[in-house]
């Protein structure tokens, strides 16, 4: 199963992320902000970027994953980075956006989109994704996208730049009606 290499939104362009992304994608990864919660640790250098464009090329080829790169349409800026992977009949995604283009609804549009995606493929009866109890952002972005908040999930996830080795999740889940157990 495999997501589409591109969306197009009122105001955003996703496509696929490429290594020539890598210095937008340090601009974000290396700064304290973006960073605060995320499960990996603060970029120091440009190669750790370019790595990570890398392992966003290989894993469209593969299927592991779909990073695209969120790009304003008006202006050609490279905002950030949400990531789709399907797993059926579940799906998650994460997302990171540059500082400087917070607060103007582009996680919530990117995120609308790609959930409305796969939330309609037949194969996919569950789209979920987690958040920091703290990170109240991102908790908005989930509900705005369609999500409900499920659970706080103890342990599950490091976080460096928290210091946390295994610290909590909130899970926000989008579900079809449960199904009937066995199969048609
Ligand atoms: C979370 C993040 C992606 C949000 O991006 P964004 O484009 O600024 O989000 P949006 O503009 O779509 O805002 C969504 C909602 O969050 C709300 N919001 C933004 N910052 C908030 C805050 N600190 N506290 C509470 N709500 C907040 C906005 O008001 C908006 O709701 P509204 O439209 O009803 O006003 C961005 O802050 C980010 O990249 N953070 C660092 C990486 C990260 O934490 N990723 C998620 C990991 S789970």
């Amino acid at each position: 199963m495999r997501a589409p290499d591109t969306f197009q939104t009122d105001r955003l362009t996703l496509r696929p992320v490429t290594r020539a992304d890598a210095a937008d994608v340090f601009a974000y990864a290396g700064q304290a902000a973006p960073t605060r919660f995320m499960p990996f640790v603060r970029h120091r250098e440009l190669a750790e970027s370019l790595a990570f464009a890398v392992r966003c090329e290989e894993a469209r080829v593969s299927g592991a994953a779909f990073p695209w790169a969120i790009v304003e349409r008006a202006t050609g800026a490279f905002t950030g980075v949400i990531e789709l992977r399907l797993s059926p009949p579940k799906a998650d995604f994460g997302y990171i956006l540059n500082e400087a283009a917070w607060g103007r609804g582009f996680a919530s549009e990117a995120a609308s989109a790609i959930v409305a995606w796969a939330i309609a493929q037949p194969q996919i009866n569950r789209v979920w994704a987690t958040c920091h109890p703290d990170n109240a952002a991102s908790a908005a972005v989930l509900k705005k996208a369609g999500l409900g908040y499920e659970a706080t999930l103890a342990n599950w996830e490091a976080r460096p730049q928290l210091g946390e080795a295994a610290g909590p999740s909130c899970v926000y889940a989008l579900t079809k009606p449960a199904q009937q157990p066995g199969f048609a």
